[in-house]
């Protein structure tokens, strides 16, 4: 596995790996790897001859406050996961190579980029938006991995690669969870024990409007409702969002036909998202 650090050792990995033939696969990090990454890249190798993983934690989509400087780097582990699992490459930039001195363009995809976190995370988006767009005009990849963890981000992405017609196909892989529902996440190392405890609500809650969903309510309110009781039954009392939209533009709907559940809480200072598509 090779380590590229600077944009001339990935353009000569780019160039070779697209003379060698076949896919390149591409998946977006911010390290602190865990079993869900992992999914992704696994996802690459069945279809792509090579695959690439960046890991960068990108300060133009931390907001003032946020865990930018507490967000855990453990590239030793990091690239440990990913020799065990085979993968090619990793790109692992420092800021100055995404962002070269005196830059001025920024990508906002609106008004999806102000909802749901966007709405609690002013700037959060955009800051996703470029860096995204930055790394797929660098390591040009035929194919990009993204979760359905982060249900908005994927969702976001998509838009965006349509409406600026980039070459490249996107791929959603589902969320990877604990045997007791909890998503996967690098924030959830944060967790107190209790806190670790009360966090599993957040799945049941989606699993609880998924079977109200289930048994023939459409209506957004209701559905909203019963997840909302779940959290507060356990205790979580930071609740940001608890929001039932369609699967795929993130509209508002008051009867819903193919709805997802988006949620977004804080526990403690952690702040957690999770979601479910209802129908499936
Ligand atoms: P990060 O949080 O490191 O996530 C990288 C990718 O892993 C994202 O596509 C995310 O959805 C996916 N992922 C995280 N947890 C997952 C889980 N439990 N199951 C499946 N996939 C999971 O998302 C980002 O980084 C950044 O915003 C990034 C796209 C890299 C831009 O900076």
């Amino acid at each position: 596995m090779i380590i590229l650090e600077d944009r001339q050792a990935l353009n000569n990995w780019v160039e070779q790996s697209r003379l060698w033939g076949g896919k390149v696969g591409f998946i977006p990090t911010m390290g602190a790897l865990h079993e869900g990454h992992l999914s992704l890249v696994r996802e690459a190798q069945k279809t792509c001859s090579q695959t690439i993983v960046s890991i960068f934690v990108n300060p133009t989509q931390f907001g003032p406050g946020e865990d930018f400087n507490q967000y855990p780097r453990t590239f030793a582990e990091d690239k440990a996961l990913l020799e065990e699992i085979g993968c090619d490459a990793i790109f692992l930039p420092s800021p100055d190579v995404i962002y070269p001195e005196g830059g001025q363009t920024f990508v906002s995809v609106e008004p999806l980029a102000s909802q749901l976190c966007g709405a609690s995370r002013p700037g959060h988006f955009q800051g996703v938006a470029t860096v995204v767009t930055i790394l797929l005009n660098l390591v040009r990849p035929h194919v990009a991995y993204f979760g359905v963890k982060d249900y908005q981000q994927l969702t976001l992405i998509k838009q965006m690669i349509r409406d600026l017609a980039l070459a490249v196909d996107v791929v959603g892989v589902p969320i990877v969870r604990e045997e007791d529902g909890l998503a996967l996440s690098s924030r959830n190392r944060y967790l107190t024990i209790k806190e670790r405890q009360q966090a599993t609500a957040l799945y049941k809650a989606l699993m609880a409007a998924k079977s109200l969903f289930q048994s023939g309510e459409t209506e957004a309110i209701k559905l909203e409702k019963a997840a909302h009781l779940v959290l507060h039954e356990s205790g979580i009392e930071q609740i940001d969002y608890v929001e039932v939209r369609h699967k795929e533009t993130l509209a508002c709907d008051l009867t819903v036909v193919d709805p997802v559940m988006l949620i977004a809480v804080k526990i403690g200072k952690t702040r957690l998202i999770d979601n479910m598509v209802l129908s499936s």
